[in-house]
């Protein structure tokens, strides 16, 4: 582990429980939270105390693993149907990243799969796919980062929406991967950080990640994109996401389409950055991806704390957006750079 490095997601010595930073306690405090009850690691996901798809798919993991072991079943029938209860527990708690239901669905699988064995040893590989998983998203956004880089020159100004960074995933990040690697090799990059409204992911994640690593960003507010980009400023557009459905139309955080709109007026690049894991090939197009709806009180209150509108007002908060595929000049992924070629991606 490098000096520095935050750890988002691990297991405790023990193993019986789940470590997190919690990301809803930054910038303010760098605080880790010990988690073992099942409720405790769903409202975790649901509270975004742990958020980022990656990030969700690799606690989900974990989480499992820790729920398996408190399971007290004697035959195996019984044991799988109370982990298939746990994952479907799980999964419940947030539905547009696909990376919770894929990873978890894995989980499951591998105890389906082992039919023969004993619990205590299903137990231990469960551990060690929870563990593959997550060294698989450490070599996925490294990769990611890579391909992401030979899309950037030194001195490029680069926006960002949400946070799609080592908090959000494992290591590196997804569309922050190639500004921490740009930065271990010497570039001078600068990043503009939309705020992001209501939870204010850019702002307190993103800003927080950057400043720490010491490379330069300016956090402007969500509608101050297009002034910005207006300004030359701007030479390509970062993005995460959380599910790319197979015609390569993509989610993530609302606001993103907008960005991409804005993006083609002023005719910047703009990319889409996620390991395999987010991509559903189950879903056809953009119109089939389950947008999650949260609570009025995030808009109607700053960050939870002060009411910021009057408490009767009506509000509307889906946390996602659809991008369309011909607004998306590329799709990055472990595997390489894709770009939607007349409406259809060579994604698959
Ligand atoms: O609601 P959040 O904060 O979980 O939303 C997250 C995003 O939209 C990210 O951009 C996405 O999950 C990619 S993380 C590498």
């Amino acid at each position: 582990m490098k000096k520095n490095e935050l750890i988002n997601i691990r297991l405790s010595e023990d193993e019986n429980s789940v470590i997190i930073l919690d990301q809803t306690a930054l910038p303010n405090e760098e605080k880790y939270l010990k988690l073992n009850k099942k409720k405790e690691l769903f409202d975790a996901i649901y509270t975004l105390q742990v958020r980022g798809a990656p990030a969700i798919g690799i606690f989900a993991a974990y989480s499992l693993y820790v729920l398996a072991k408190q399971i007290r079943a004697k035959a195996y029938e019984e044991f799988l149907t109370e982990v298939q209860k746990c994952g479907k527990y799980l999964d419940s708690s947030r539905p547009t990243a696909v990376n919770l239901n894929t990873q978890l669905t894995r989980m499951i699988k591998l105890v389906e799969n082992n039919s023969g064995l004993e619990i205590n040893k299903i137990l231990e590989i469960m551990k060690e796919e929870a563990v593959k998983i997550h060294n698989e998203d450490i070599k996925m956004c490294r990769l990611i980062s890579e391909h992401g880089l030979t899309l950037i020159k030194d001195g490029f100004g680069i926006m960002t929406q949400c946070n799609a960074g080592p908090i959000a995933t494992s290591k590196y990040g997804t569309g922050l991967g190639p500004l921490f690697l740009g930065q271990e090799k010497g570039m001078k990059l600068h990043a503009y950080i939309n705020e992001t409204r209501p939870l204010l992911q850019g702002a307190r994640l993103t800003a927080f990640e950057l400043n720490r690593a010491g490379i330069n960003c300016t956090l402007i507010c969500d509608n101050m994109a297009s002034i910005v980009m207006s300004e030359g400023k701007v030479d390509a557009v970062f993005a995460g996401c959380d599910r790319v459905a197979a015609n390569g139309d993509t989610a993530n955080k609302v606001g993103t389409s907008g960005l991409a709109i804005l993006a083609s007026y002023y005719k910047i690049p703009f990319y889409i950055f996620c390991p395999s894991t987010t991509i559903d090939i189950n879903c056809e197009s953009g119109e089939q991806i389950e947008i999650e709806q949260r609570k009025p009180e995030e808009i109607k209150n700053l960050f939870f704390t002060k009411p910021i509108a009057p408490e009767a007002v009506n509000c509307y908060n889906p946390a996602f957006d659809i991008t369309p595929n011909e607004l998306i000049t590329a799709i990055i992924t472990e595997n390489g750079i894709f770009k939607p070629k007349g409406g259809k991606t060579k994604l698959f």
